[in-house]
C-alpha cells in the first residue's frame, strides 16, 4: 500500500488517536444491535494495547447536527467495547477540552479511553482546522481505522493528519486491499450486483460497473425505476419518476455499447409492504393494479444465481427487496446463497447488504464483508477517499 501503516511507526508509550467507525445500530433498549464495525476496529485495538500505546479512540455516532444529544452519546459502544476487550475502558464526555485533555492525561501505557460523539461540535464535519487541531493535541501519532466514513472529508478524518504523522490501520489497510482490487484488476468473470431502494445516490457506481463488470445485475426498488424506464406499469411500486430520464440513458447506453445489464424478470407483489401472506409471483409488465413489487421472483433468482455462482470476481452491494420481512426476503437469500457458492472472489458491502447475509447465515462464506456502505461505493466508483489521500505516504 502507498499509504504508511500502523507496521510502519512506533507507538510503545504513545499517545494514539484512532479515529474509528463505531457508528452502529441501536435497539429500543438503547444497547448496541450489531458490533460488527465494533469489532472490526479489534486488531488495531489489540496491536495498540499489546505495544503499550496509550489508545484514544474517537468516532461519530448518528447525525447529531452539530449539538450534544444523549442518544448518540457513544457510553454504551464503549460499555460493549470494554466487554469485547475483557478490560476497562475509560469514556471522556467530549472530544477537545477539558474533559477529553483530562481523561488522556490520566491514562497509562495500554489504556483505552473513548472520546464522547466528534459530531457534537458542528466544526467536526465542516472539517474546521482549529478542531482538528485541538484533536491532534491530545495525541503523538493519528491512525484512520474508519474506513466507514474515510469519503467524508471532516476534522477527524481529513484535518487532524495536518498536524501529527497519519497512518492507516489495520482494517483501513484490509479494506484498501479488499476493495482496490475491484477496481484495479478484477477477475473475469466480473459480476457486480446493485439492490436497493433508490438508483439517485448509486448513479456513479452504476455507470462506473457498467463499464468494469462483465455483467450488471441491478435488483431490488431500484430495479421497479429501470422497468418503469422500459415502459412497463409498475402500479404502486416505489418508482423514483425523477429519475426516470437517467434510467433511460443508462439502458439506452447498455443497448449501444452491447453491454451485459440483467433485471429482474418476475417480481413478489403485495397490496402493501405488510400484506406478505397475500405476496404473488408476477412478472415485470404484471403487477396488478393498486399493488406494489416487494421482492424479486424466483425467475431472477435462478437468472441471477447463475451468472453469480460462474464468476470469479463478485462484489455485492444492496438487499433485492424488503428482505427484513418475511415473505420479501427469498431473493435476497438467493443471492446471498449464489455468492456464498460462487468460488471467485466475494465482496460485500453495505449495512442492509452485510445484515442480510448476516441474516441468511453466510457470512463466514464471502470474501470480504466491508464495515463501508457510501464508503465502499465510492472506491468502486474509482473515486479518491479524503480520509486516505491525508495519511502519510511511504
Ligand atoms: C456510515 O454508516 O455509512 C458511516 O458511518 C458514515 O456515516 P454518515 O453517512 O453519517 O457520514
Amino acid at each position: 500500500m502507498e499509504k504508511m501503516t500502523l507496521r510502519d511507526i512506533d507507538v510503545q508509550g504513545k499517545r494514539v488517536f484512532v479515529r474509528v467507525d463505531f457508528n452502529v445500530p441501536f435497539n429500543e433498549e438503547g444497547e448496541v444491535a450489531d458490533d460488527t464495525r465494533i469489532r472490526a476496529a479489534l486488531p488495531t485495538i489489540g496491536y495498540l494495547i499489546d505495544r503499550g500505546a496509550r489508545v484514544i479512540l474517537a468516532s461519530h455516532l448518528g447525525r447529531p447536527k452539530g449539538k450534544p444529544d444523549p442518544r448518540f452519546s457513544l457510553r454504551p459502544v464503549a460499555g460493549r467495547l470494554s466487554a469485547l476487550l475483557g478490560r476497562e475502558v475509560g469514556f471522556a464526555g467530549d472530544c477537545v477540552g477539558p474533559a477529553a485533555q483530562d481523561s488522556v492525561r490520566a491514562m497509562s501505557d495500554g489504556d483505552v479511553t473513548v472520546l464522547e460523539n466528534l459530531r457534537f461540535h458542528p466544526e467536526e464535519e465542516v472539517n474546521d482546522p482549529e478542531f482538528a487541531g485541538a484533536m491532534a493535541s491530545l495525541a503523538d501519532v493519528y491512525v484512520n481505522d474508519a474506513f466507514g466514513t474515510a469519503h467524508r472529508a471532516h476534522a477527524s478524518t481529513a484535518g487532524i493528519p495536518a498536524h501529527i504523522p497519519a497512518v492507516a490501520g489495520f482494517l483501513l489497510e484490509k479494506e484498501l486491499t479488499s476493495l482496490g482490487m475491484l477496481v484495479s484488476e478484477p477477475a473475469p468473470p466480473f459480476v457486480a450486483i446493485v439492490g436497493g431502494a433508490k438508483i439517485s445516490d448509486k448513479i456513479g457506481v452504476l455507470e462506473r460497473l457498467m463499464a468494469r463488470a462483465d455483467c450488471l445485475i441491478i435488483g431490488g426498488g431500484m430495479a421497479n425505476t429501470f422497468l418503469a424506464a422500459q415502459g412497463k406499469d409498475m402500479a404502486q411500486s416505489l418508482v423514483e419518476t425523477d429519475r426516470l430520464d437517467v434510467a433511460r440513458g443508462l439502458l439506452e447506453k447498455v443497448a449501444r455499447e452491447k453491454m451485459d445489464l440483467l433485471l429482474p424478470v418476475d417480481l413478489v407483489a403485495a397490496p402493501s409492504r405488510d400484506q406478505a401472506d397475500r405476496r404473488e409471483i408476477v412478472d415485470t409488465d404484471s403487477v396488478p393494479e393498486g399493488w406494489m413489487a416487494l421482492d424479486i421472483g424466483p425467475r431472477s433468482v435462478e437468472l441471477f444465481g447463475k451468472r453469480i455462482r460462474e464468476a470469479k470476481t463478485v462484489f455485492w452491494n444492496g438487499p433485492m427487496g424488503l428482505f427484513e420481512v418475511s415473505g420479501f426476503d427469498a431473493g435476497t437469500q438467493g443471492v446471498a446463497e449464489a455468492t456464498a457458492e460462487s468460488d471467485g472472489v466475494t465482496i460485500i458491502g453495505g449495512g442492509d447488504t452485510v445484515r442480510a447475509i448476516n441474516q441468511a447465515g453466510l457470512a463466514d462464506r464471502v470474501t470480504h464483508l466491508s464495515t463501508g456502505g457510501g464508503a465502499s461505493l465510492k472506491m468502486v466508483e474509482g473515486k479518491k477517499l479524503p480520509g486516505v489521500e491525508a495519511l502519510n505516504s511511504r
